[in-house]
C-alpha cells in the first residue's frame, strides 16, 4: 500500500508503524487517523504479526490532533462528521500494541499513546493534554483514559492547566511502563514486541483482552469476565503446550492453536 502519512514495515513477527508527518510534529489530521486505523487493522489481521510498534518520525511522538483542520468547524459539523469516532476501531485491534514515544505526546498523541497496550518513553517525552489552552477539552479519550491511568487528582492537574509531564513524572504516575534514552527507545519497544510476538498470539489477545476489561467494567464483572477467558485458554493447544514445556523443563514452542 502506498501510505501518506505513515510508514509500515513488518520485521519478522512485529509490525512497526511510524507517524510520518515530521514537519507539523506528526500531528494526527484525518487522513493520518485513516491510513493508521487502515494498517493496524491489517497487521492486526495477519497472523504472521505478534505485536505492534508505534512511533514518531522526527522530535515528536505526535502533537496533537491537527488544529488546523479543526479550527474552522462548527459543532453542526464536528457532530455530523463525528470526528475522532475512527478511533474506535483502533481500540478494537486485538493485537497487542506498544507505542515507542520521544518528544511530544500532547493532546491527541498523549490520547493515541493511551490506546496503545504498553507505552515506553524516551528521556525526552512530554505528555500532556493541553486543550484546555485552546479552549476545548480532550477529544479521543483522555478525560477517561489519563484518569484511569494516573488518577483523578493528577488528571484534573494536567487536563484543568494544560501543563506537561516530563518522562520521569510520566513513569512515577503510572502512565509510562519504562523510560531509556531517547536513543534507545525503538530498540526497547521493538525488543519488548519480540518477545510478545514470540509467545502464543491467541493468548496475548486474551490477555490484552482481560485487561483491557479492567478499564471498562466494574469490577466484579471483570474479575468474572477474566475467569471465564482465564479458563478458556485450557482450550487451546499452546496451554497444554505451555504447561508441559514447563513441567518437562524445556522451552516451549507455540503453534498459535
Ligand atoms: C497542527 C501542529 C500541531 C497540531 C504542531 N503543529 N502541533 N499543526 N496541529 N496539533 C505544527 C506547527 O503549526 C508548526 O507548523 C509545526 O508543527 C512545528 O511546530 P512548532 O510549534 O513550530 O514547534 P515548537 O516551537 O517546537 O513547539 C512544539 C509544540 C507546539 C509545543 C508541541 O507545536 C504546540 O504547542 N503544538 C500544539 C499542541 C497542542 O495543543 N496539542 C493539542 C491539540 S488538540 P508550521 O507550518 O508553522 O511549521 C488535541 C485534542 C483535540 O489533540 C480535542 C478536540 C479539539
Amino acid at each position: 500500500t502506498d501510505w501518506k502519512t505513515i510508514t509500515v514495515e513488518r520485521r519478522d513477527r512485529v509490525g512497526l508503524i511510524t507517524l510520518n508527518r515530521p514537519d507539523a510534529l506528526n500531528a494526527l489530521n484525518l487522513e493520518l487517523m485513516r491510513e493508521l486505523v487502515a494498517a493496524a487493522s491489517d497487521l492486526d489481521a495477519d497472523t504472521g504479526i505478534g505485536a505492534i510498534v508505534i512511533t514518531g518520525a522526527g522530535k515528536a511522538f505526535a502533537a496533537g490532533a491537527d488544529i488546523k483542520e479543526m479550527v474552522d468547524n462548527d459543532y453542526v459539523e464536528m457532530y455530523a462528521a463525528d470526528w475522532f469516532s475512527g478511533w474506535s476501531r483502533f481500540t478494537a485491534v486485538r493485537t497487542p500494541i506498544i507505542a515507542a514515544v520521544s518528544g511530544y505526546a500532547l493532546g491527541g498523541g498523549c490520547e493515541l499513546a493511551m490506546m496503545c497496550d504498553i507505552i515506553i518513553a524516551g528521556d525526552t517525552a512530554k505528555f500532556g493534554q493541553p486543550e484546555i489552552k485552546l479552549g476545548v477539552i480532550p477529544g479521543m479519550g483522555g478525560s477517561q483514559r489519563l484518569t484511569r491511568a494516573i488518577g483523578k487528582a493528577r488528571a484534573m492537574d494536567l487536563i484543568l492547566t494544560g501543563r506537561t509531564m516530563d518522562a520521569v513524572e510520566a513513569e512515577r504516575a503510572g502512565l509510562v511502563s519504562r523510560v531509556v534514552p531517547a536513543d534507545a527507545v525503538l530498540d526497547e519497544a521493538m525488543s519488548t514486541a519480540a518477545t510478545i510476538g514470540s509467545l502464543s498470539l491467541p493468548i496475548t489477545m486474551m490477555a490484552k483482552e482481560v485487561v483491557n476489561a479492567a478499564y471498562e467494567t466494574m469490577l466484579e464483572s471483570g474479575i468474572r469476565f477474566e475467569r471465564r477467558v482465564f479458563h478458556a485458554t485450557f482450550a487451546t493447544e499452546d496451554q497444554k503446550e505451555g504447561m508441559s514445556a514447563f513441567v518437562e523443563k524445556r522451552d516451549p514452542e507455540f503453534k498459535n492453536r
